[in-house]
């Protein structure tokens, strides 16, 4: 290949050595950034010819002979070469070998430091709606799984250990929450991803009298950034997005240990669907929740990734440096990941039945109303400290005894307070106990059925 073609071959009179085009190209990954750089340059094109930096004509043969090299592109017929490093630098070769020195003109006030970062934001702009969308079908997976089992009661958990009981539908609705904070902080990162950076050309701006508020509202974003030697080196934004991704991914593994556990013998509580199980070669019986492990395993990938990004940015002078080209793998990678997951839990979430006579055989184990009873105690003006002492005792007696809170004799509730045998049969078991609660948000079934309608309309 000539010097020449090389966008900056002028200054050189030597052959680049084969190892260092090999190590410094990007077009192995950046390629996945040719939409959204032929769409940038077909606006900033438009823009020079508004300003009279090229002639209508010539604007209109650019615009054209881009969409046609990206449907080249498009259909996998266009031939890249890491000679020509990035992706940026091959579709304006492309374009001057069908223009000529119409082609050379494209490149007027800009330079590959605002225009990689412009592409970057058009990716991450698509890939935060993308993930907004799938973020949303699990939304309604996870309401319709707390729309089927309206009456279904789980044991809740903390410290892995049972604690109250929760209905299987504000388990649901627990996640809804986790996604829409997740969505949440995507819409919030979005306002910094959507500021143009093309036009603050490589650091300082330009002479030239481009107009970048016209390429501002030919690619849709809110405002100009306001300072040039800021822009290029700016990856604030793509923190920002793996961030999210992270937290996203985090939330998943929760979920997806989970039901890793609920699938177990031990506890028996869920049936995944076989779609999204595999077997064992050597052990006949086995169906492993290998999706969901993996959901969990990619986690790492995901924050990883965001590890990554953190360290290539640290210790970056002003203005563009060439680490920066660093930073797409790991932000391609990271959306990937995050995408495929959510796409398999929704199926997951939709396809997976609970085993609810293996759960119900089990839900009067573990105390599930010892925190009701102790509550219960305080509404009839037991101190709080007092009452909760008592229970437990309560609850040794029964461990002593191997039975339930339920099973205590009467005589014994007159014990600690005369007259409770009268009426503490209504509050133990699971059933009373999950009947009395009350407070907003709780997993009372009044409070359930309201988030579920309020679900029902911010999804619908
Ligand atoms: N391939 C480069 C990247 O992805 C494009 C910008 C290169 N700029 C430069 N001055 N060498 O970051």
């Amino acid at each position: 290949m000539s010097l020449t073609q090389k966008t900056w071959g002028g200054r050189f009179s030597g052959q680049t050595d084969n190892r260092v085009e090999a190590f410094t190209e990007s077009i192995s990954f950046d390629r996945r950034l040719y939409r959204e750089d032929v769409a940038a340059s077909q606006a900033h094109a438009r823009m020079l010819a508004e300003v009279g930096l090229l002639s209508a004509d010539e604007a209109k043969k650019i615009v054209a002979a881009l969409d046609d090299i990206a449907g080249e592109i498009g259909r996998g017929e266009f031939a890249f070469d890491i000679q020509l490093e990035d992706i940026h630098t091959h579709i304006e070769q492309a374009l001057i070998k069908r223009l000529g020195d119409v082609g050379r003109k494209l490149h007027t006030g800009r330079s590959r430091n605002d225009q990689v970062v412009t592409d970057v934001k058009l990716w991450v702009r698509n890939g935060i709606d993308e993930i907004d969308g799938k973020l949303r079908d699990v939304q309604r997976a996870f309401l319709e799984a707390a729309g089927r089992d309206r009456d279904l009661v789980l044991p809740g958990y903390t410290h892995m250990q049972r604690a109250q009981p929760v209905l299987a539908a504000h388990y649901f609705l627990a996640y809804v929450e986790k996604w829409q904070r997740d969505r949440d902080r995507l819409a919030d990162g979005r306002k910094r991803v959507n500021v143009l950076p093309l036009g603050a050309a490589a650091l300082a701006g330009t002479s030239l009298p481009i107009d970048r508020d016209s390429v501002r509202k030919q690619l849709g974003f809110d405002a100009v950034a306001g300072n040039s030697l800021d822009v290029s080196s700016d990856r604030d934004f793509l923190l920002e997005y793996v961030f999210d991704l992270t937290v996203i991914a985090l939330h998943l593994s929760g979920w997806a240990e989970e039901w890793i556990l609920w699938s177990t013998t031990e506890f028996n509580f869920l049936e995944l669907p076989d779609a999204f199980c595999t077997g064992s070669s050597i052990m006949p019986h086995k169906k492993n929740p290998d999706v969901l492990e993996l959901i969990r395993g990619k986690t790492a990938r995901v924050a990883g990734a965001l590890h990554q990004l953190l360290m290539l940015v640290k210790g970056l002078p002003l203005a563009y440096n060439r680490d920066l080209q660093e930073d797409k793998q790991a932000l391609f990678d990271a959306h990937d990941t995050v995408a495929a997951s959510l796409e398999l839990a929704a199926g997951l979430v939709r396809d997976s039945r609970f085993r609810k006579d293996s759960i119900a055989a089990r839900l009067e184990d573990g105390f599930l109303d010892a925190t009701t009873l102790m509550e219960f105690l305080v509404l009839r003006g037991v101190p709080l400290r007092s009452a909760h002492e008592a229970v437990g005792k309560l609850v040794r007696l029964c461990e002593e005894r191997r039975c339930r809170l339920k099973d205590l004799p009467g005589e014994v509730y007159d014990g600690v307070r005369p007259g409770l045998a009268s009426e503490v049969y209504n509050v133990l078991g699971v059933a009373n106990a999950l009947a009395a609660f009350k407070s907003q948000g709780s997993t009372a079934p009044a409070e359930v059925e309201k988030q579920i309608r309020h679900w029902h309309g911010r999804l619908a």
